[in-house]
């Protein structure tokens, strides 16, 4: 998954090339580059390996201008991430930028071997110039040829084109990676999201699977793949251009763990009134269509997963509803079982992750009674897709590693399980579970009163390879998740566990050097986690507890207890996660790695 940007316009467009890529360097960081066309019409290409900063550099140094020009931000799939693989790629008059993966590159790139065309990276994206490149040689209609070319490519695509025949226009075409059309004042756009397009226009249309635009500073031309022309008419967008600052922090990741008080407050003030939850949160008549659901379906990929794993316990716990949670990778592929009245629920921070927009367009296409997204991101492409909308309304989260988009997601999640519970075996739970999230608040607020003492703690992880996290029950999603920050900005190994899992295999791996960490919450399991936990020690692993129960062992050199604020039953996710987060910063600061971008990924994955 990749950021695309691209401007053309009466004015030098390079300048604003670099900031639309800055606000997509989330996408992928591991080179950047642009491509303008000059006065002469000629093209006009920068790389670098890194970050946009340093094309920024590059690009002042060359003296390159343009007002008309596509730019990159990679995160390497096919090739690694060298300069010769770097995007843009060039074949005679043509260049482009591509996100996303053509699985046919392969039989594409022999094709054009053959036909003498000479490849100088090791991308699947080099077939898509070279197959241009080759069309518009053979044929004096730049539309007739593209839409030739984009027949040919299976997988999923954006792309953005220069050709040198065609001045002053950009070229874009898609099929299933985002891309949106901006339109400006004497001044069009193309950007990989909504968020690198607020600063230069509020008016945008997003481009839909095969459809080809010629995009001029004052004019769009969208064709379908048939060649029929298509009018869309632009929309206006609601989201504010936001400069988000790390406001004094020293990373994005530790404002954003910091800012969980304040997201679950807010969520909590504007969904709950005097007389509990206010009707209809999830959307139009979503209280309606709850009351009949009778089973759901959770799809997500990683952190978002996680929090649909906390769910399922929750709401099988208070309602007769049914629960799976699947990883939206499994989920697209599999054939799967529907059952009548079953709510299909994308989660998502980016609401632009390919594999569950797949998997969404799958239960589209299926016999669901609704389908709900919770997302962090309005207008994204998930939002766009569902029925039911909540959003979480996080905030932009800039780190990779996900943290406050986690626990609104739960928070929106345990609104869920409230309504679910209210029409379902036990209605007086809701109320118990209400109670619970008011306290939450001050219960979070005593929570990051722990920070130093994690900070401390984080010093003993500096030297470790491996760790592993154990819970039961809600907790042991909590462990995959703090199991997936450590593994995330640390770089040291770690592994989430379900507490009773331990004998089953992972006992081997402990030994004097594995620090075991067991999250336990007040609740009946907690006495099965210590069991799991003698085991262990037995083994002279070194554990770490982090409770809120007052145990009656003993603190030692090889057994540390992390005393919690007391929480609710249903609350403990949300308030476990924080020193689980928190652990994982300061580990990563101790070890100075790149918090916020850590190597090889990227905070929207927008390819299968
Ligand atoms: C990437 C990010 C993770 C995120 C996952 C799902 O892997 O690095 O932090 O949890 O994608 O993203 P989504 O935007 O769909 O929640």
């Amino acid at each position: 998954m990749c950021g695309i940007f691209g401007a053309v316009s009466s004015s030098k467009i390079q300048n604003s090339l670099i900031e639309g890529l800055m606000k997509l360097e989330y996408r992928g960081y591991d080179s950047a580059g642009i491509s303008v066309l000059s006065n002469t019409n000629k093209i006009k290409r920068i790389r670098c390996i890194g970050k946009v900063n340093e094309l920024k550099k590059q690009l002042k140094a060359s003296k390159i201008v343009g007002e008309c020009g596509i730019a990159h931000t990679r995160w390497a799939t096919h090739g690694e991430p060298n300069l010769k693989n770097s995007h843009p790629h060039n074949s005679n008059k043509i260049s482009i930028v591509h996100n996303g993966i053509i699985e046919n590159s392969d039989e594409l790139k022999a094709k054009l071997l053959k036909k003498g065309f000479k490849f100088s990276s090791d991308t699947d994206s080099e077939v898509i110039a070279h197959l241009l490149a080759d069309s518009f040689s053979k044929n004096n209609n730049t539309k007739n040829s593209i839409r030739s070319v984009v027949k040919q490519l299976e997988g999923s695509f954006a792309i953005g084109i220069l050709f040198e025949d065609m001045p002053d226009t950009i070229i874009a075409a898609c099929n299933g990676s985002p891309l949106l059309i901006g339109i400006g004042d004497n001044c069009n756009f193309i950007s990989s999201d909504l968020h690198a397009l607020t600063s230069k226009t509020k008016t945008y249309m997003p481009l839909n699977d095969y459809e080809i635009a010629f995009i001029k500073k004052n004019n769009v031309d969208l064709f379908s793949l048939t060649g029929k022309k298509i009018t869309r008419k632009a929309v206006k967008t609601k989201q504010k251009d936001k400069t988000v600052s790390k406001n004094g922090y020293k990373h994005f990741m530790q404002k954003e763990i910091h800012e969980q008080y304040d997201i679950v407050n807010d969520a909590i003030k504007s969904h709950i009134g005097a007389k509990g939850l206010l009707p209809n949160i999830f959307g139009p008549n979503s209280d309606n269509i709850l009351k009949t659901i009778k089973h759901i379906h959770f799809v997500a990929c990683g952190t978002s997963y996680n929090a649909a794993l906390v769910a399922k316990y929750w709401i099988e716990e208070v309602s007769d509803i049914m629960c799976t949670a699947e990883i939206a990778s499994e989920y697209r592929h599999r054939i799967t079982n529907i059952p009548k009245d079953t709510l299909f629920v994308a989660i998502s921070q980016s609401g632009e992750t390919a594999d569950t927009i797949y998997s969404l367009k799958k239960a589209k296409n299926s016999s669901y009674k609704s389908i709900l997204a919770i997302c962090n991101v309005p207008e994204s492409t998930i939002t766009r897709l569902s029925d039911l909308v909540y959003l979480t309304h996080a905030g932009p989260e800039i780190s990779v590693a996900s943290t406050k988009a986690f626990t609104s997601q739960l928070i929106a999640l345990l609104f869920l399980t409230m309504i679910l519970a209210k029409y379902s075996k036990n209605k007086t739970i809701g109320k118990s579970i209400l109670k619970q999230i008011k306290t939450l608040p001050t219960v979070l607020k005593k929570t990051f009163l722990l920070e130093k003492k994690i900070k401390e703690m984080a010093k003993n992880f500096k030297n470790k390879h491996h760790a592993l996290f154990l819970g039961r029950g809600a907790s042991y999603p909590i462990a995959l998740e703090a199991a997936l920050k450590l593994k995330e900005i640390t770089y040291i190994h770690a592994e989430g566990y379900a507490a009773g899992e331990l004998k089953h295999g992972p006992l081997a791996l402990v030994d004097k050097n594995l620090p075991v960490i067991g999250l336990m919450p007040e609740n009946n399991l907690v006495n099965q986690v210590l069991s799991n936990l003698a085991e262990v020690k037995a083994r002279q692993g070194l554990v770490y507890i982090f409770t809120n129960k007052k145990l009656k062992l003993k603190k030692n050199e090889k057994t540390k207890i992390i005393t919690m604020p007391s929480c609710g039953h249903f609350t403990a996710p949300l308030v476990y996660v924080i020193p689980m987060q928190l652990l994982s910063y300061y580990v990563a600061l101790q070890k100075k790695t790149n918090i916020d971008q850590p190597r090889n990924l990227a905070k929207s994955v927008t390819v299968e």
